[in-house]
């Protein structure tokens, strides 16, 4: 079947748009393409869960005083390898990209390097800032704490968000190796497509009011959690990205991290932090890459299951659909293009075209 190009969205329109939506909402031309570039970059991943399928929820945010689209983040204490940013509770998005900068530009002399931020708000996919790190030839780790939205090992009820964990490493220039995770069995935007559909879910993704497994959606968020991932050790490293991304940075931890969906006019008081490792202070980038081609070939050469043809390495699935999207455009499910639709409408802006 041929290509429809009048179904696809041009990244630069998109792009376009966004820019459009968050400069009259009070941001900063310089901090709305920021963000712009963030949410367009996820959704060429085809990671739609992420990507600007949240603009109209960052609109409301902003518009009931959650988000302070003019902030700007500050330095408030540091050393030459690491600091801690107060992010005023501007985007997530300024925040994240202005600490993993610092983070990078710190890594050339340091060789590694940890930036945190307090005071923020949610940052939207954790892998868009560690792949900021391989575009100067360095490995990229991003991590950020979230309102409680997770069960844990014999409780019941939501203690620990499913805080999300990113690394990406450099490979080759089309393709980082990267993968961008929430710390949840599944995240909660997939329990969300199943509720819409009115489906059980496959597994037992969540933990009912008893605090047990179950596959029915029932009335989550309210009355259930999601499951962590692997049980115990999704729950092991959920806690560690608490320790380093709010408890070390200031952040609010758990119960005092707040829902900028459930509320949106309330600060998130989110942490996250980014870590760097300068590669080529330790060893020739090229040697460096010669040696993850060696390891990615042996992966990709690997006898293969039983129905299977292919073996992926973490974001190479991303990594095709990107450039794919910007050769032909995106193709959004019908349920991104309806919101971005109605925030267009909102704004009085001409939906771009795709959109229709
Ligand atoms: N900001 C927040 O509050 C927050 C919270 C939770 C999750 N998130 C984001 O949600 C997004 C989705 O998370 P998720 O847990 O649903 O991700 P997911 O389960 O879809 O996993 C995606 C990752 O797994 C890799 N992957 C998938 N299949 C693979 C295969 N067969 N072989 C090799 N690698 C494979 C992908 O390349 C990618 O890196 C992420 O971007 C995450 O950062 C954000």
């Amino acid at each position: 079947m041929g290509l429809d190009s009048s179904k696809r969205v041009a990244v630069e329109d998109l792009t376009q748009l966004c820019v459009e939506v968050f400069t009259r909402v009070g941001m900063s031309p310089a901090d709305a393409r920021t963000v712009a570039a963030g949410l367009v970059t996820t959704d060429t991943w085809g990671t739609f869960s992420h990507g600007t399928n949240l603009l109209p929820h960052y609109v409301t945010s902003i518009r009931a005083g959650g988000i302070d689209a003019g902030a700007q983040p500050e330095v408030v204490v540091e050393g030459p390898s690491w600091a801690i940013l107060d992010g005023h509770a501007a985007m997530g998005m300024v925040s994240g990209c202005r600490a993993m900068d610092l983070a990078i530009s710190k890594a050339r002399t340091t060789t590694l390097s940890w930036v945190g931020v307090c005071n923020s708000n949610h940052f939207g996919a954790a892998g868009y800032y560690a792949v900021l790190a391989t575009h100067h030839e360095m490995i990229g780790v991003a991590l950020s704490n979230v309102d409680p939205n997770m069960a844990v090992p014999g409780a019941r009820g939501s203690v620990i968000g499913n805080n999300p964990l990113a690394y990406a490493v450099p490979h080759r220039a089309d393709f980082p190796v990267f993968l961008d995770i929430a710390t949840s069995a599944v995240a909660a935007s997939k329990i969300m497509t199943s509720k819409s559909l009115g489906q059980d879910l496959p597994g037992d993704y969540l933990a009912d009011s008893e605090g047990l497994p179950t596959r029915k959606i029932g009335t989550w968020p309210v009355g259930s959690s999601l499951m962590p991932m692997a049980g115990h050790k999704g729950y092991g490293l959920a806690f560690l990205i608490e320790v380093l991304a709010a408890a070390l940075t200031g952040a609010g931890m758990l119960s005092t991290a707040r829902s900028w969906i459930l509320s949106p006019h309330e600060q998130g008081k989110l942490g996250h932090c980014f870590l760097v490792f300068n590669i080529g202070n330790m060893m020739p980038i090229e040697l460096f890459k010669q040696r993850m081609s060696e390891l990615g070939r042996e992966i990709h050469e690997a006898a293969k299951a039983r129905g299977s043809d292919r073996i992926y390495l973490p974001g190479e699935m991303e990594c095709e659909r990107r450039a794919e999207a910007l050769r032909n455009g995106i193709e959004f499910p019908e349920w991104v293009k309806a919101g971005l639709r109605g925030v267009a409408r909102n704004f009085q802006i001409a939906p771009c075209p795709g959109l229709e």
